[in-house]
């Protein structure tokens, strides 16, 4: 179980790295636009991370609930930044600036709660 627990925190750290990667990319690049990657990374830390938090399933006992309903939080509001964003960028070809900044801030902001927390 530990080393399935494990795992899983492998595949949830992936998924973390694609969204945050797929963003410093843009950001870095000046293109600043929404890719589907960063939405496939956030699908699966999402995914990933809520079966490190059930109750039933890989939870190692002693979870911080606090810090885990904050970063859920985090991650729907990163979610509707993502999807507001993309349809934005379809209509107008550009991605709103604070909107852009507000994904890359709130994910690292995410990581910071899950590891300084
Ligand atoms: C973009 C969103 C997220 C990021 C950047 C993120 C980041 C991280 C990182 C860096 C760790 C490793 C911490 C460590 O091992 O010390 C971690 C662990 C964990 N994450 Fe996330 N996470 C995200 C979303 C979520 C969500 C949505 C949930 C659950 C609803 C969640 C639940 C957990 C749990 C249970 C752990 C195991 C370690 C612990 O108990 O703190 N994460 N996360």
């Amino acid at each position: 179980m530990e080393t399935l627990r494990s795992i899983v925190v492998l595949v949830h750290l992936i998924g973390f790295a694609a969204l945050f990667g797929a963003w410093l990319v843009e950001a870095v690049s000046g293109r600043r636009e929404i890719t589907k990657l960063m939405n496939w990374g956030l699908a699966i830390a999402l995914v990933a991370g809520l079966a490190l938090a059930a109750p039933w399933g890989l939870g190692d006992g002693d979870l911080n609930h606090m810090k885990v309903g904050i970063k859920l939080i985090v991650v729907v509001i990163v979610g509707a930044l993502l999807g507001i964003g993309a349809a934005k960028q379809k209509r107008t070809g550009s991605v709103p600036a604070g909107l852009f900044w507000s994904v890359g801030i709130l994910t690292a902001a995410n990581a910071g709660l899950a590891v300084i927390w």
